[in-house]
């Protein structure tokens, strides 16, 4: 079992409002076909998602009835960009199925509460490849709340014990500093606790409700203890995904159990 994040900084200008990348998407899509019924992708919604969700604080949940009318657009925007998504991958002829968070789980104070994995399951026996996202999902104390694509790796991975989980980022993997601003910055070839706890603090410059990347890199430790092997890779250098589900080694960050 293959389990692959498309980051939303891969497949989105997170910068700009609902701008998607298409041709990021569809050569990504190419390189995992073949691998219908071993499958799992989860996407996150980048600029379909962040943008508003931080003006309107729909991560903290419910506060007043104002954030009511951006909750229904968030849920609709991530909805179009999932259906990019499937496109881009159906055109490549891989069998992709929509199967949003709340379909498959419960959510209370952010996290998740009860997962099921049937509906993974159904799909997966079917030969299918299930889509999930982030999203925003009732929550139990919040009455909503924001749901990472993250989120659902680490259940996933718990359930399906994958052989490997794939993160596709805007860069190589992670860095002793912001590869984007500080040429200095060397690739970090093995992750754990240690390292991760030693790095140093870097802001994103871009709106991100779901934590920084170090918030992110905290789970796919846990994630990584769910599986044999865990790495983030740049998704958008051609070629990467595919040799790496081949298992060719790729430049990367090996997460490591922690
Ligand atoms: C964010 O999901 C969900 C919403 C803001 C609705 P992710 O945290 O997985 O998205 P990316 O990968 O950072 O864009």
């Amino acid at each position: 079992m293959f389990l692959v994040k498309l980051g939303g900084s891969v497949i989105t200008d997170k910068g700009r409002l609902r701008t998607f990348k298409d041709e990021a998407c569809r050569r990504l899509a190419s390189e995992m076909q073949g691998r219908d019924g071993s499958l799992i992708v989860v996407h996150g919604a980048g600029s379909y998602g962040h943008v508003l969700a931080k003006e309107h604080r729909l991560d903290e949940g419910f506060s007043d009835e104002s954030q009511l009318h951006p909750v229904a657009i968030v849920q609709r925007d991530v909805r179009e960009l999932n259906t990019r998504v499937l496109e881009a991958l159906i055109d490549s002829g891989v069998r992709g199925v929509s199967i949003p968070p709340a379909a498959s789980a419960t959510f209370d104070g952010s996290a998740v509460k009860v997962f099921d994995p049937s509906l993974f399951q159904k799909m997966i026996g079917l030969g299918l490849v299930p889509v999930t996202f982030g999203d925003v999902v009732p929550d139990e104390s919040l009455r909503f709340s924001i749901c990472s694509g993250d989120l659902m790796m680490a259940e996933l991975a718990r359930h399906f014990k994958p052989r490997l989980v794939v993160f596709c980022a805007d860069v190589d993997g992670v860095f002793t500093g912001d590869p984007k601003t500080d040429h200095g910055a060397e690739l970090i070839h093995e992750l754990g606790r240690e390292t991760l706890d030693n790095l140093r603090r870097t802001e994103s410059l871009n709106a991100d409700v779901t934590g920084s990347i170090y918030g992110k890199l905290d789970r796919m430790l846990d994630i990584a203890s769910h599986c044999e092997k865990c790495i983030i890779l740049n998704g958008d250098v051609p070629g990467r995904l595919k040799k790496a589900l081949e298992g060719e080694s790729v430049p990367s960050t090996a997460v490591l159990p922690g």
